[in-house]
């Protein structure tokens, strides 16, 4: 049976012949749709272009955009072994992007070198990037062997060169092969014209490399890329939609939602457009309903109870490879993407960097530039779910975004423990155990005509100010026929200070706020609370503690809003009525209808 597919890449400097060697192993497997190797000789003939093997790849781009399934980078074939889904990446950026954005979890790679023009800078990137993307299994292909008369000697001299190079960064090639893309020497068939080397083809070396364990034999992780609702009328249920990165699950499975740890059983598995399946595995995207409703978001992961479970760090020991103009500096923060997560982070130490073609170790260098390799940490906003080793390479692979810009990449290699991580355990063990009656929110939203929101109101502003403000705007929604109420954090720290056993810190202090609003806006309520000074960390902290999205934060204040500041700005020199409507307007307070 064909079933199994493996993921190869392509990479290698500019020019050495990437596309050629793959143009020429599509048309030497016979993988090319019939005619279309004398359709493009004979465009290139009347457009006096001479033919390469490479065009057969823009050819198969000129069909995707008529609508067909094959695209420039992806590209399918099979051997009476198995499938190949080979991707030939034009540059740097294109690698990273479909390597972390999981279009490709390549399980090994070919890198290509010109055997007249040697081994070059981007011939030792990619291979420095490959050992940073955990792709372990490597051949060589010495390319172009025509244009030096198919010389052993040089052909040697390129593999001892380059081994070198590999031995130092601790990848070893499975094996080398001497080839010429454009005659077809050793892609699919034995080359006569290099006796010499007696090793495998391109396609005996393809078919010889390892499935790695597969993928749905390893713990179950799905990133939740969206949350739909069914539209029918008493239909309360919800489907997680993902793509499961590994792993399998079953209908009647206990999962458990990470980081929340909220735990439910899977009642059934939607796929688009076929029939209820009971099971779903690796690779396939789809559609989860839950028996027990739980509030989930997009970036979440669902694992099973049963198996091996993830990690939660939000401070990141990572090894990663930098692409951006502009230098990775301490300080400065990018958003970090992993599966379907992404979250703002701040290099928080750089701890030793890496010349990735010289191998040169710089220990104190103060930012990170194109093309050099670091191991950093990184201190994340939100804690965020990954694993070090034994699941997919999607949970451990991330990029960091500049602006816009994918401007790096890399591993998470480990984490180290801090105040958010301890939190986000004790929250989980909170979920994990927490019993819930039989009213859903949805239920509950349904009968008070409004869903669950918190209206932070903090800043440097007078108490007092923040205190009449938020009661003020208590009594407004209370008015248009909401159900709110105001609760101020020196409530909470009144209730408890008199308790023996309670050590009132401003610390505990805060915690016990966090515990309360989760359990106010568990009720359905619209929470309205006042706290003094509040930070973007606190800020993170009762996300975390309340796992909501409904949060809207405000910043009272007659100074401007702190730098990188999370909050929404409120001069409370503005008169009270104008500050009221400023603020209601920042409100997304959906109604839910009946
Ligand atoms: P980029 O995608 O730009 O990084 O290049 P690439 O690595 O995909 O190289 P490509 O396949 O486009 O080949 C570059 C040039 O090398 C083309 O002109 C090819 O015809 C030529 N070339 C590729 N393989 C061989 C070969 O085996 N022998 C000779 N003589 N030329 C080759
Ligand atoms: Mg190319």
């Amino acid at each position: 049976m064909l079933s199994e597919l493996m993921n190869i890449v392509f990479v290698g400097h500019v020019d050495h012949g990437k596309s050629t060697l793959v143009g020429r192993l599509l048309a030497d497997v016979g993988a090319l749709p019939e005619g279309r190797i004398e359709k493009l000789k004979n465009y290139c003939k009347l457009n006096a272009k001479p033919f390469e093997y490479a065009f057969l790849l823009d050819a198969l781009a000129d069909e995707q955009a008529q609508g067909i399934t094959i695209d420039i980078a992806r590209c399918f074939f099979k051997t009476s072994k198995r499938k190949y889904l080979i991707l030939d990446a034009p540059g740097h950026i294109e690698f990273l992007k479909n390597l972390v954005t999981g279009a490709a979890n390549a399980e090994a790679a070919f890198l290509v070198i010109d055997a007249e023009e040697g081994i070059q800078e981007n011939t030792r990137r990619h291979a420095y990037m490959l050992t940073l993307l955990n792709i372990k299994q490597l051949i060589v292909l010495v390319n172009k062997m025509d244009l030096i008369n198919y010389s052993e000697g040089r052909f040697n001299e390129v593999k001892n060169e380059f081994s070198t190079y590999l031995g130092k960064i601790g990848l070893l090639p499975i094996v080398y092969i001497p080839v010429c893309a454009r005659e077809g020497e050793n892609v699919a068939r034995k080359s006569n014209l290099m006796t010499w080397y007696q090793g495998a083809t391109i396609l005996e070396a393809l078919d010889k490399l390892d499935k790695q364990a597969a993928d749905e034999d390893k713990p179950f992780r799905m990133p939740i890329q969206d949350i739909y609702k069914f539209t029918n009328e008493n239909d309360k249920r919800r489907i997680l939609a993902g793509q499961v990165s590994s792993g399998s699950l079953q209908v009647g499975d206990e999962i458990i939602v990470y980081p929340s740890g909220k735990k439910s059983t899977v009642k059934t598995i939607e796929s688009f457009n076929a029939l209820l399946q009971t099971s779903v595995k690796a690779g396939y995207s789809t559609g989860l309903t839950l028996h027990e409703q739980i509030y989930a978001k997009r970036g979440e992961v669902i694992v099973l109870a049963k198996e091996k479970q993830p990690q939660t760090a939000s401070t990141l020991k990572v090894t990663l490879f930098w692409l951006g103009l502009k230098p990775l500096s301490p300080g400065k923060t990018y958003y970090l993407k992993l599966g379907t997560s992404k979250t703002k982070s701040v290099v928080k130490e750089i701890t030793r960097v890496i010349d990735t073609s010289s191998l040169e170790i710089l220990e104190t260098a103060s930012e990170v530039r194109a093309n050099q390799a670091a191991e950093c940490v990184l201190s994340l906003f939100m804690p965020i779910v990954f694993d070090t080793v034994q699941a997919s390479p999607a949970m451990q692979r991330f990029v960091l975004v500049d602006e816009y810009d994918i401007a790096g990449g890399g591993i998470i290699q480990g984490y180290i423990e801090d105040k958010k991580s301890r939190l986000q355990e004790h929250f989980k063990s909170r979920n994990i155990h927490w019993v819930t009656g039989e009213i859903s929110s949805e239920e509950r939203a349904k009968v008070l005509n409004q869903t669950a929101h918190l209206i932070l109101i903090t800043g440097d502003s007078s108490p007092d100010l923040r205190k009449k403000f938020a009661i003020d705007l208590e009594k407004a929604l209370f008015l248009q026929g909401k159900f709110p109420y105001y609760i101020g954090m020196a409530n909470v720290k009144h209730s408890f200070e008199n308790l023996e056993t309670f050590i009132n810190s401003p610390e505990e202090n805060f915690h016990q706020f966090c515990q309360l609003l989760n359990i106010l806006l568990n009720t359905g309520l619209i929470i309205v609370a006042t706290a003094t000074n509040l930070t973007n960390e606190d800020l993170a902290i009762i996300k975390m503690s309340t796992n909501q999205n409904n949060i809207t934060a405000f910043w009272l204040s007659d100074k401007s809003l702190p730098a990188d500041s999370e909050f929404i700005y409120l001069d409370s020199q503005a008169p009270s009525d104008k500050l009221l409507l400023h603020a209601q307007k920042n409100l997304n307070l959906t109604s839910v209808a009946k």
